[in-house]
């Protein structure tokens, strides 16, 4: 398989030029100009188009059993979604509760993603409890591959570590040279707020927010901090929300801890008054940290401007309104938290980030590929266009202008997360180790071409 990408502009997080691509095979063989490619070779023309490195979602929750519920979107629906919008590689949180064991939840997942995703994948590992089985089971799974862990503060009792079993996670992450991802928010506050609410009939999705407001996070990231600076663990934070808790993270950079931050795309581009709409509407919105005052996204943009934050996610967690989110009719703590976004994350960020003119486009192939690629051991195969790398490449339109709606997604749910929400640029074509997966924007792949990568650790 032999493919010819011509006349294109090169974009990558550090470089910008005009050159043609040959890809044999899996991989980039030359950039140059008049390339010496046998007859047989396939020709893209990408005249007046970007060519960007395959993005990166560093999270994702594809399989997701998650109150009461499962999440609706499939390794075949989810992968197709994320290739639809030029994603070619995504981390999924393997989520683990603490009543599973370690081990055979990561197999549950592996076998779950094997022969049914279309684009390539990796997981973190989720600890949730920590003992001597955990322990052993966690060297085997980072033997087998797996360079990042997952750990929760919230959602106590269920994914939520308690403070012994954070340190000894993390004093193992240090040993093995792992990264230890997590989600911060104090989750004892959370559950004496959600009773306080409930208890003076404050049941709407309206009173999500509230029963995690921003300082709340910033205690989690503090706490998550000092732990880190305790033990020496590289940690990274995921879905980080507001101004306070970027301020509590980059005071932990500035007194030398190894902290880095994610943003998420529904928290840059949606805010509280999502949650607040009338009729359950609201629920569509609920996601955890939860959407927060306008004023925070000013705060996350400037982030990624000044190179503060490090990777945008999306934090899929697609779960449909009707049937799912209903299940909090009556409580707002039981709606099934999460915004679908596998879809939509690269086109929102470069339509509201570079070309609203609120991000270089460098720092956009940074933040959405290029950096992930780093922090979890996949560079430089994957996150960049060099030779010798894998050719994960996306054609990208910068004149297509689109509305997003529900009736023209991939993600399987009943609802658009960005519903209404133009754009000014699409992925028209989306390689995925050479072979194309989308063209003229729709999906024409292998819809099992999604290889599990194995990730080296720091050691
Ligand atoms: O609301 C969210 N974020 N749902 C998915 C689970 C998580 O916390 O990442
Ligand atoms: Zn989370
Ligand atoms: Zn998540």
């Amino acid at each position: 398989m032999a493919l010819l990408i011509k006349n294109g502009e090169i974009i990558t997080a550090d470089s910008r030029y005009f050159a043609d691509i040959y890809v044999e095979d899996e991989t980039i063989s030359q950039i140059g100009h008049n390339l010496d490619v046998p007859a047989n070779t396939e020709v893209i023309d990408a005249e007046g188009k970007y060519v960007f490195p395959g993005f990166i979602d560093p999270h994702v929750h594809i399989y997701l059993p998650f109150m009461g519920t499962f999440s609706k979107d499939t390794h075949t629906t989810g992968s197709q979604a994320a290739l639809m919008g030029g994603t070619t590689t995504f981390i999924e949180m393997c989520a683990a509760s603490r009543f599973d064991d370690t081990k055979e939840a990561y197999e549950l997942w592996k076998s779950k993603a094997e022969g049914n995703s279309a684009c390539d994948y990796s997981f973190h590992i989720g600890i949730s409890k920590f003992d001597d089985e955990t322990e052993s089971q966690l060297r085997e799974i980072v033997a087998d591959g797996i360079s990042s862990f997952k750990i929760f503060l919230a959602y106590k009792g269920f994914f939520g570590v308690d403070d012994e079993e954070m340190y000894k996670a993390l004093a193992l992450a240090k040993e093995l040279g792992v990264i230890v991802t997590a989600h911060c928010e104090n989750g004892e506050i959370i559950e004496r707020l959600q009773e306080k609410l409930l208890s003076e009939g404050k049941t709407g999705p309206e009173w999500h927010e509230p029963s995690r407001p921003v300082s709340v996070e910033a205690d989690g990231v503090n706490h998550f901090a000092s732990f880190l600076e305790n033990t020496g663990a590289k940690g990274y934070v995921v879905h980080l929300s507001n101004k306070m808790a970027l301020e509590a993270a980059m005071r932990a950079k500035a007194r030398g801890v190894d902290i880095s931050i994610e943003a998420v795309i529904p928290h840059l581009m949606l805010d509280s008054d999502y949650a607040e709409q009338e009729n359950f509407e609201g629920a569509k919105y609920i996601m955890s940290p939860p959407l927060r005052a306008k004023e925070n996204q000013a705060a996350l943009w400037a982030g990624l401007e000044h190179g503060f934050i490090d990777t945008v996610g999306t934090d899929h967690a697609p779960f449909d309104f009707k049937g799912q989110k209903d299940m909090g009719i009556d409580d707002f703590s039981k709606i099934p938290n999460g915004i679908p976004a596998i879809e939509d994350r690269v086109t929102m960020l470069y339509t509201y980030g570079v070309s609203r003119g609120n991000l270089d486009i460098h720092d956009f192939v940074s933040v959405a590929s290029t950096k992930a690629a780093k922090l979890f051991n996949l560079f430089p195969r994957k996150g960049t266009i060099a030779v010798g790398s894998d050719a994960d490449i996306v054609i990208f339109d910068p004149n297509h202008k689109e509305v997003l709606t529900h009736a023209n997604q991939t993600m399987n749910l009943d609802y658009r997360g960005f519903e209404g929400f133009e754009i000014d640029g699409k992925p028209e074509v989306v390689t995925v180790r050479g072979q194309i997966a989308v063209k003229d924007g729709k999906f024409v792949g292998d819809p099992s071409r999604g290889k599990f990568l194995r990730r080296k650790t720091s050691k």
